[in-house]
């Protein structure tokens, strides 16, 4: 039997976050170490206990939760509650799990979790970067240990949704993004674009989401709300992002189009701070740092959301 990959995940759940956490409960080649938690779609307290419940509704409470940054590194950023419901699970008034997370900060769990799976372990940011960049302060040397690192974030044309120019993640701390994708010589990226054009039919998902699992009946009422707005605002498709990034990350063979480029992350802009630059035409002499997601297997990706749901 091959080894499992231990898997690392630093998320701010948050409904898409809570279909990426899913399919990682349910991947079969990768060994979950834990899951390192940021504010973002909503404040650190609620992405925390969010966390928490959904790994009693999968039956996973062996994976231990690390509580990171509440804040960004400087500057104050709104939060996305309008998108996943004021506590980020939709508001459905679930009752909290009986757990509580570990207490060991999640920058420190990083750095931990990177020395026990040196050169094996598989990263995957799927919120703000804060916690991977207090981690990065903390020991410049964390890149050396990671074998492989997959962001949800950035719009690698500047086609932002949370700006004109940028998107959530990298807008929320676009110094810890800075500070990120300096640091790490490669990043595997799923940026909003590519979320755009990998989205799924409601009416397929709601199939889905009538799956007889405790699963999928959780998911189906936290994702109510965030499933409206969406249907509102972008019509037939729904799109979740750190869904398509959890799928390449997991799946990568999945992806049908990958490009190289340098990418570096603005800070100072007055139109376009946390924006991700894209050097398309390699002008400025810097390395290639990322790996950009163009085109993804949809089938593979539907695939992986259905069996994390217990779908068929
Ligand atoms: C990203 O922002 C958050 O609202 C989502 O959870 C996702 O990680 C999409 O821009
Ligand atoms: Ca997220």
């Amino acid at each position: 039997m091959t080894k499992k990959i231990p898997l690392l995940i630093d998320t701010d759940p948050g409904v898409d976050d809570a279909l990426a956490l899913l399919m990682a409960f349910s991947d079969p080649g990768h060994q979950l170490v834990g899951l390192t938690i940021a504010a973002g779609n909503v404040g650190l307290e609620h992405t925390v206990r969010n966390a928490l419940k959904l790994c009693e509704v999968a039956g996973r409470e062996d994976v231990p939760i690390y509580a990171g940054c509440a804040d960004p590194l400087l500057h104050p950023a709104a939060d996305a509650a309008y998108v996943h419901g004021r506590d980020g699970f939709g508001d459905i008034g679930y009752t909290p799990a009986s757990r509580t997370a570990e207490t060991e900060h999640a920058a420190l769990a990083i750095l931990r979790l990177s020395h026990e799976h040196a050169g094996e372990l598989l990263l995957v940011a799927l919120g703000p970067l804060t916690n991977i960049a207090l981690a990065l302060k903390l020991d410049p040397t964390l890149p050396q240990r990671i074998k492989r690192f997959v962001v949800m974030g950035g719009a690698v044309s500047a086609h932002g949704n949370i700006t004109a120019a940028a998107e959530f993640n990298i807008a929320f701390d676009p110094e810890a993004a800075h500070i990120v994708f300096l640091a790490f010589p490669h990043i595997d990226l799923a940026d909003w674009e590519a979320v755009i054009a990998h989205g799924f039919l409601h009416v397929e998902a709601e199939q889905w989401l009538q799956a007889d699992s405790p699963r999928a009946r959780f998911y189906e009422r936290i994702s109510l709300q965030t499933r409206h707005w969406s249907a509102d605002r972008r019509g037939d498709h729904w799109h979740s992002a750190d869904a398509l990034a959890m799928a390449y990350a997991l799946q990568p063979e999945g992806a049908l189009e990958l490009l190289e480029r340098p990418v570096a992350v603005e800070m100072a802009g007055t139109l376009t701070r946390g924006a991700t630059v894209v050097d398309w035409n390699r002008q400025e002499g810097r390395p290639d740092n990322a790996t950009l997601l163009m085109r993804y297997d949809q089938a593979r990706f539907e695939g992986l959301i259905r069996a994390a749901l217990a779908a068929t």
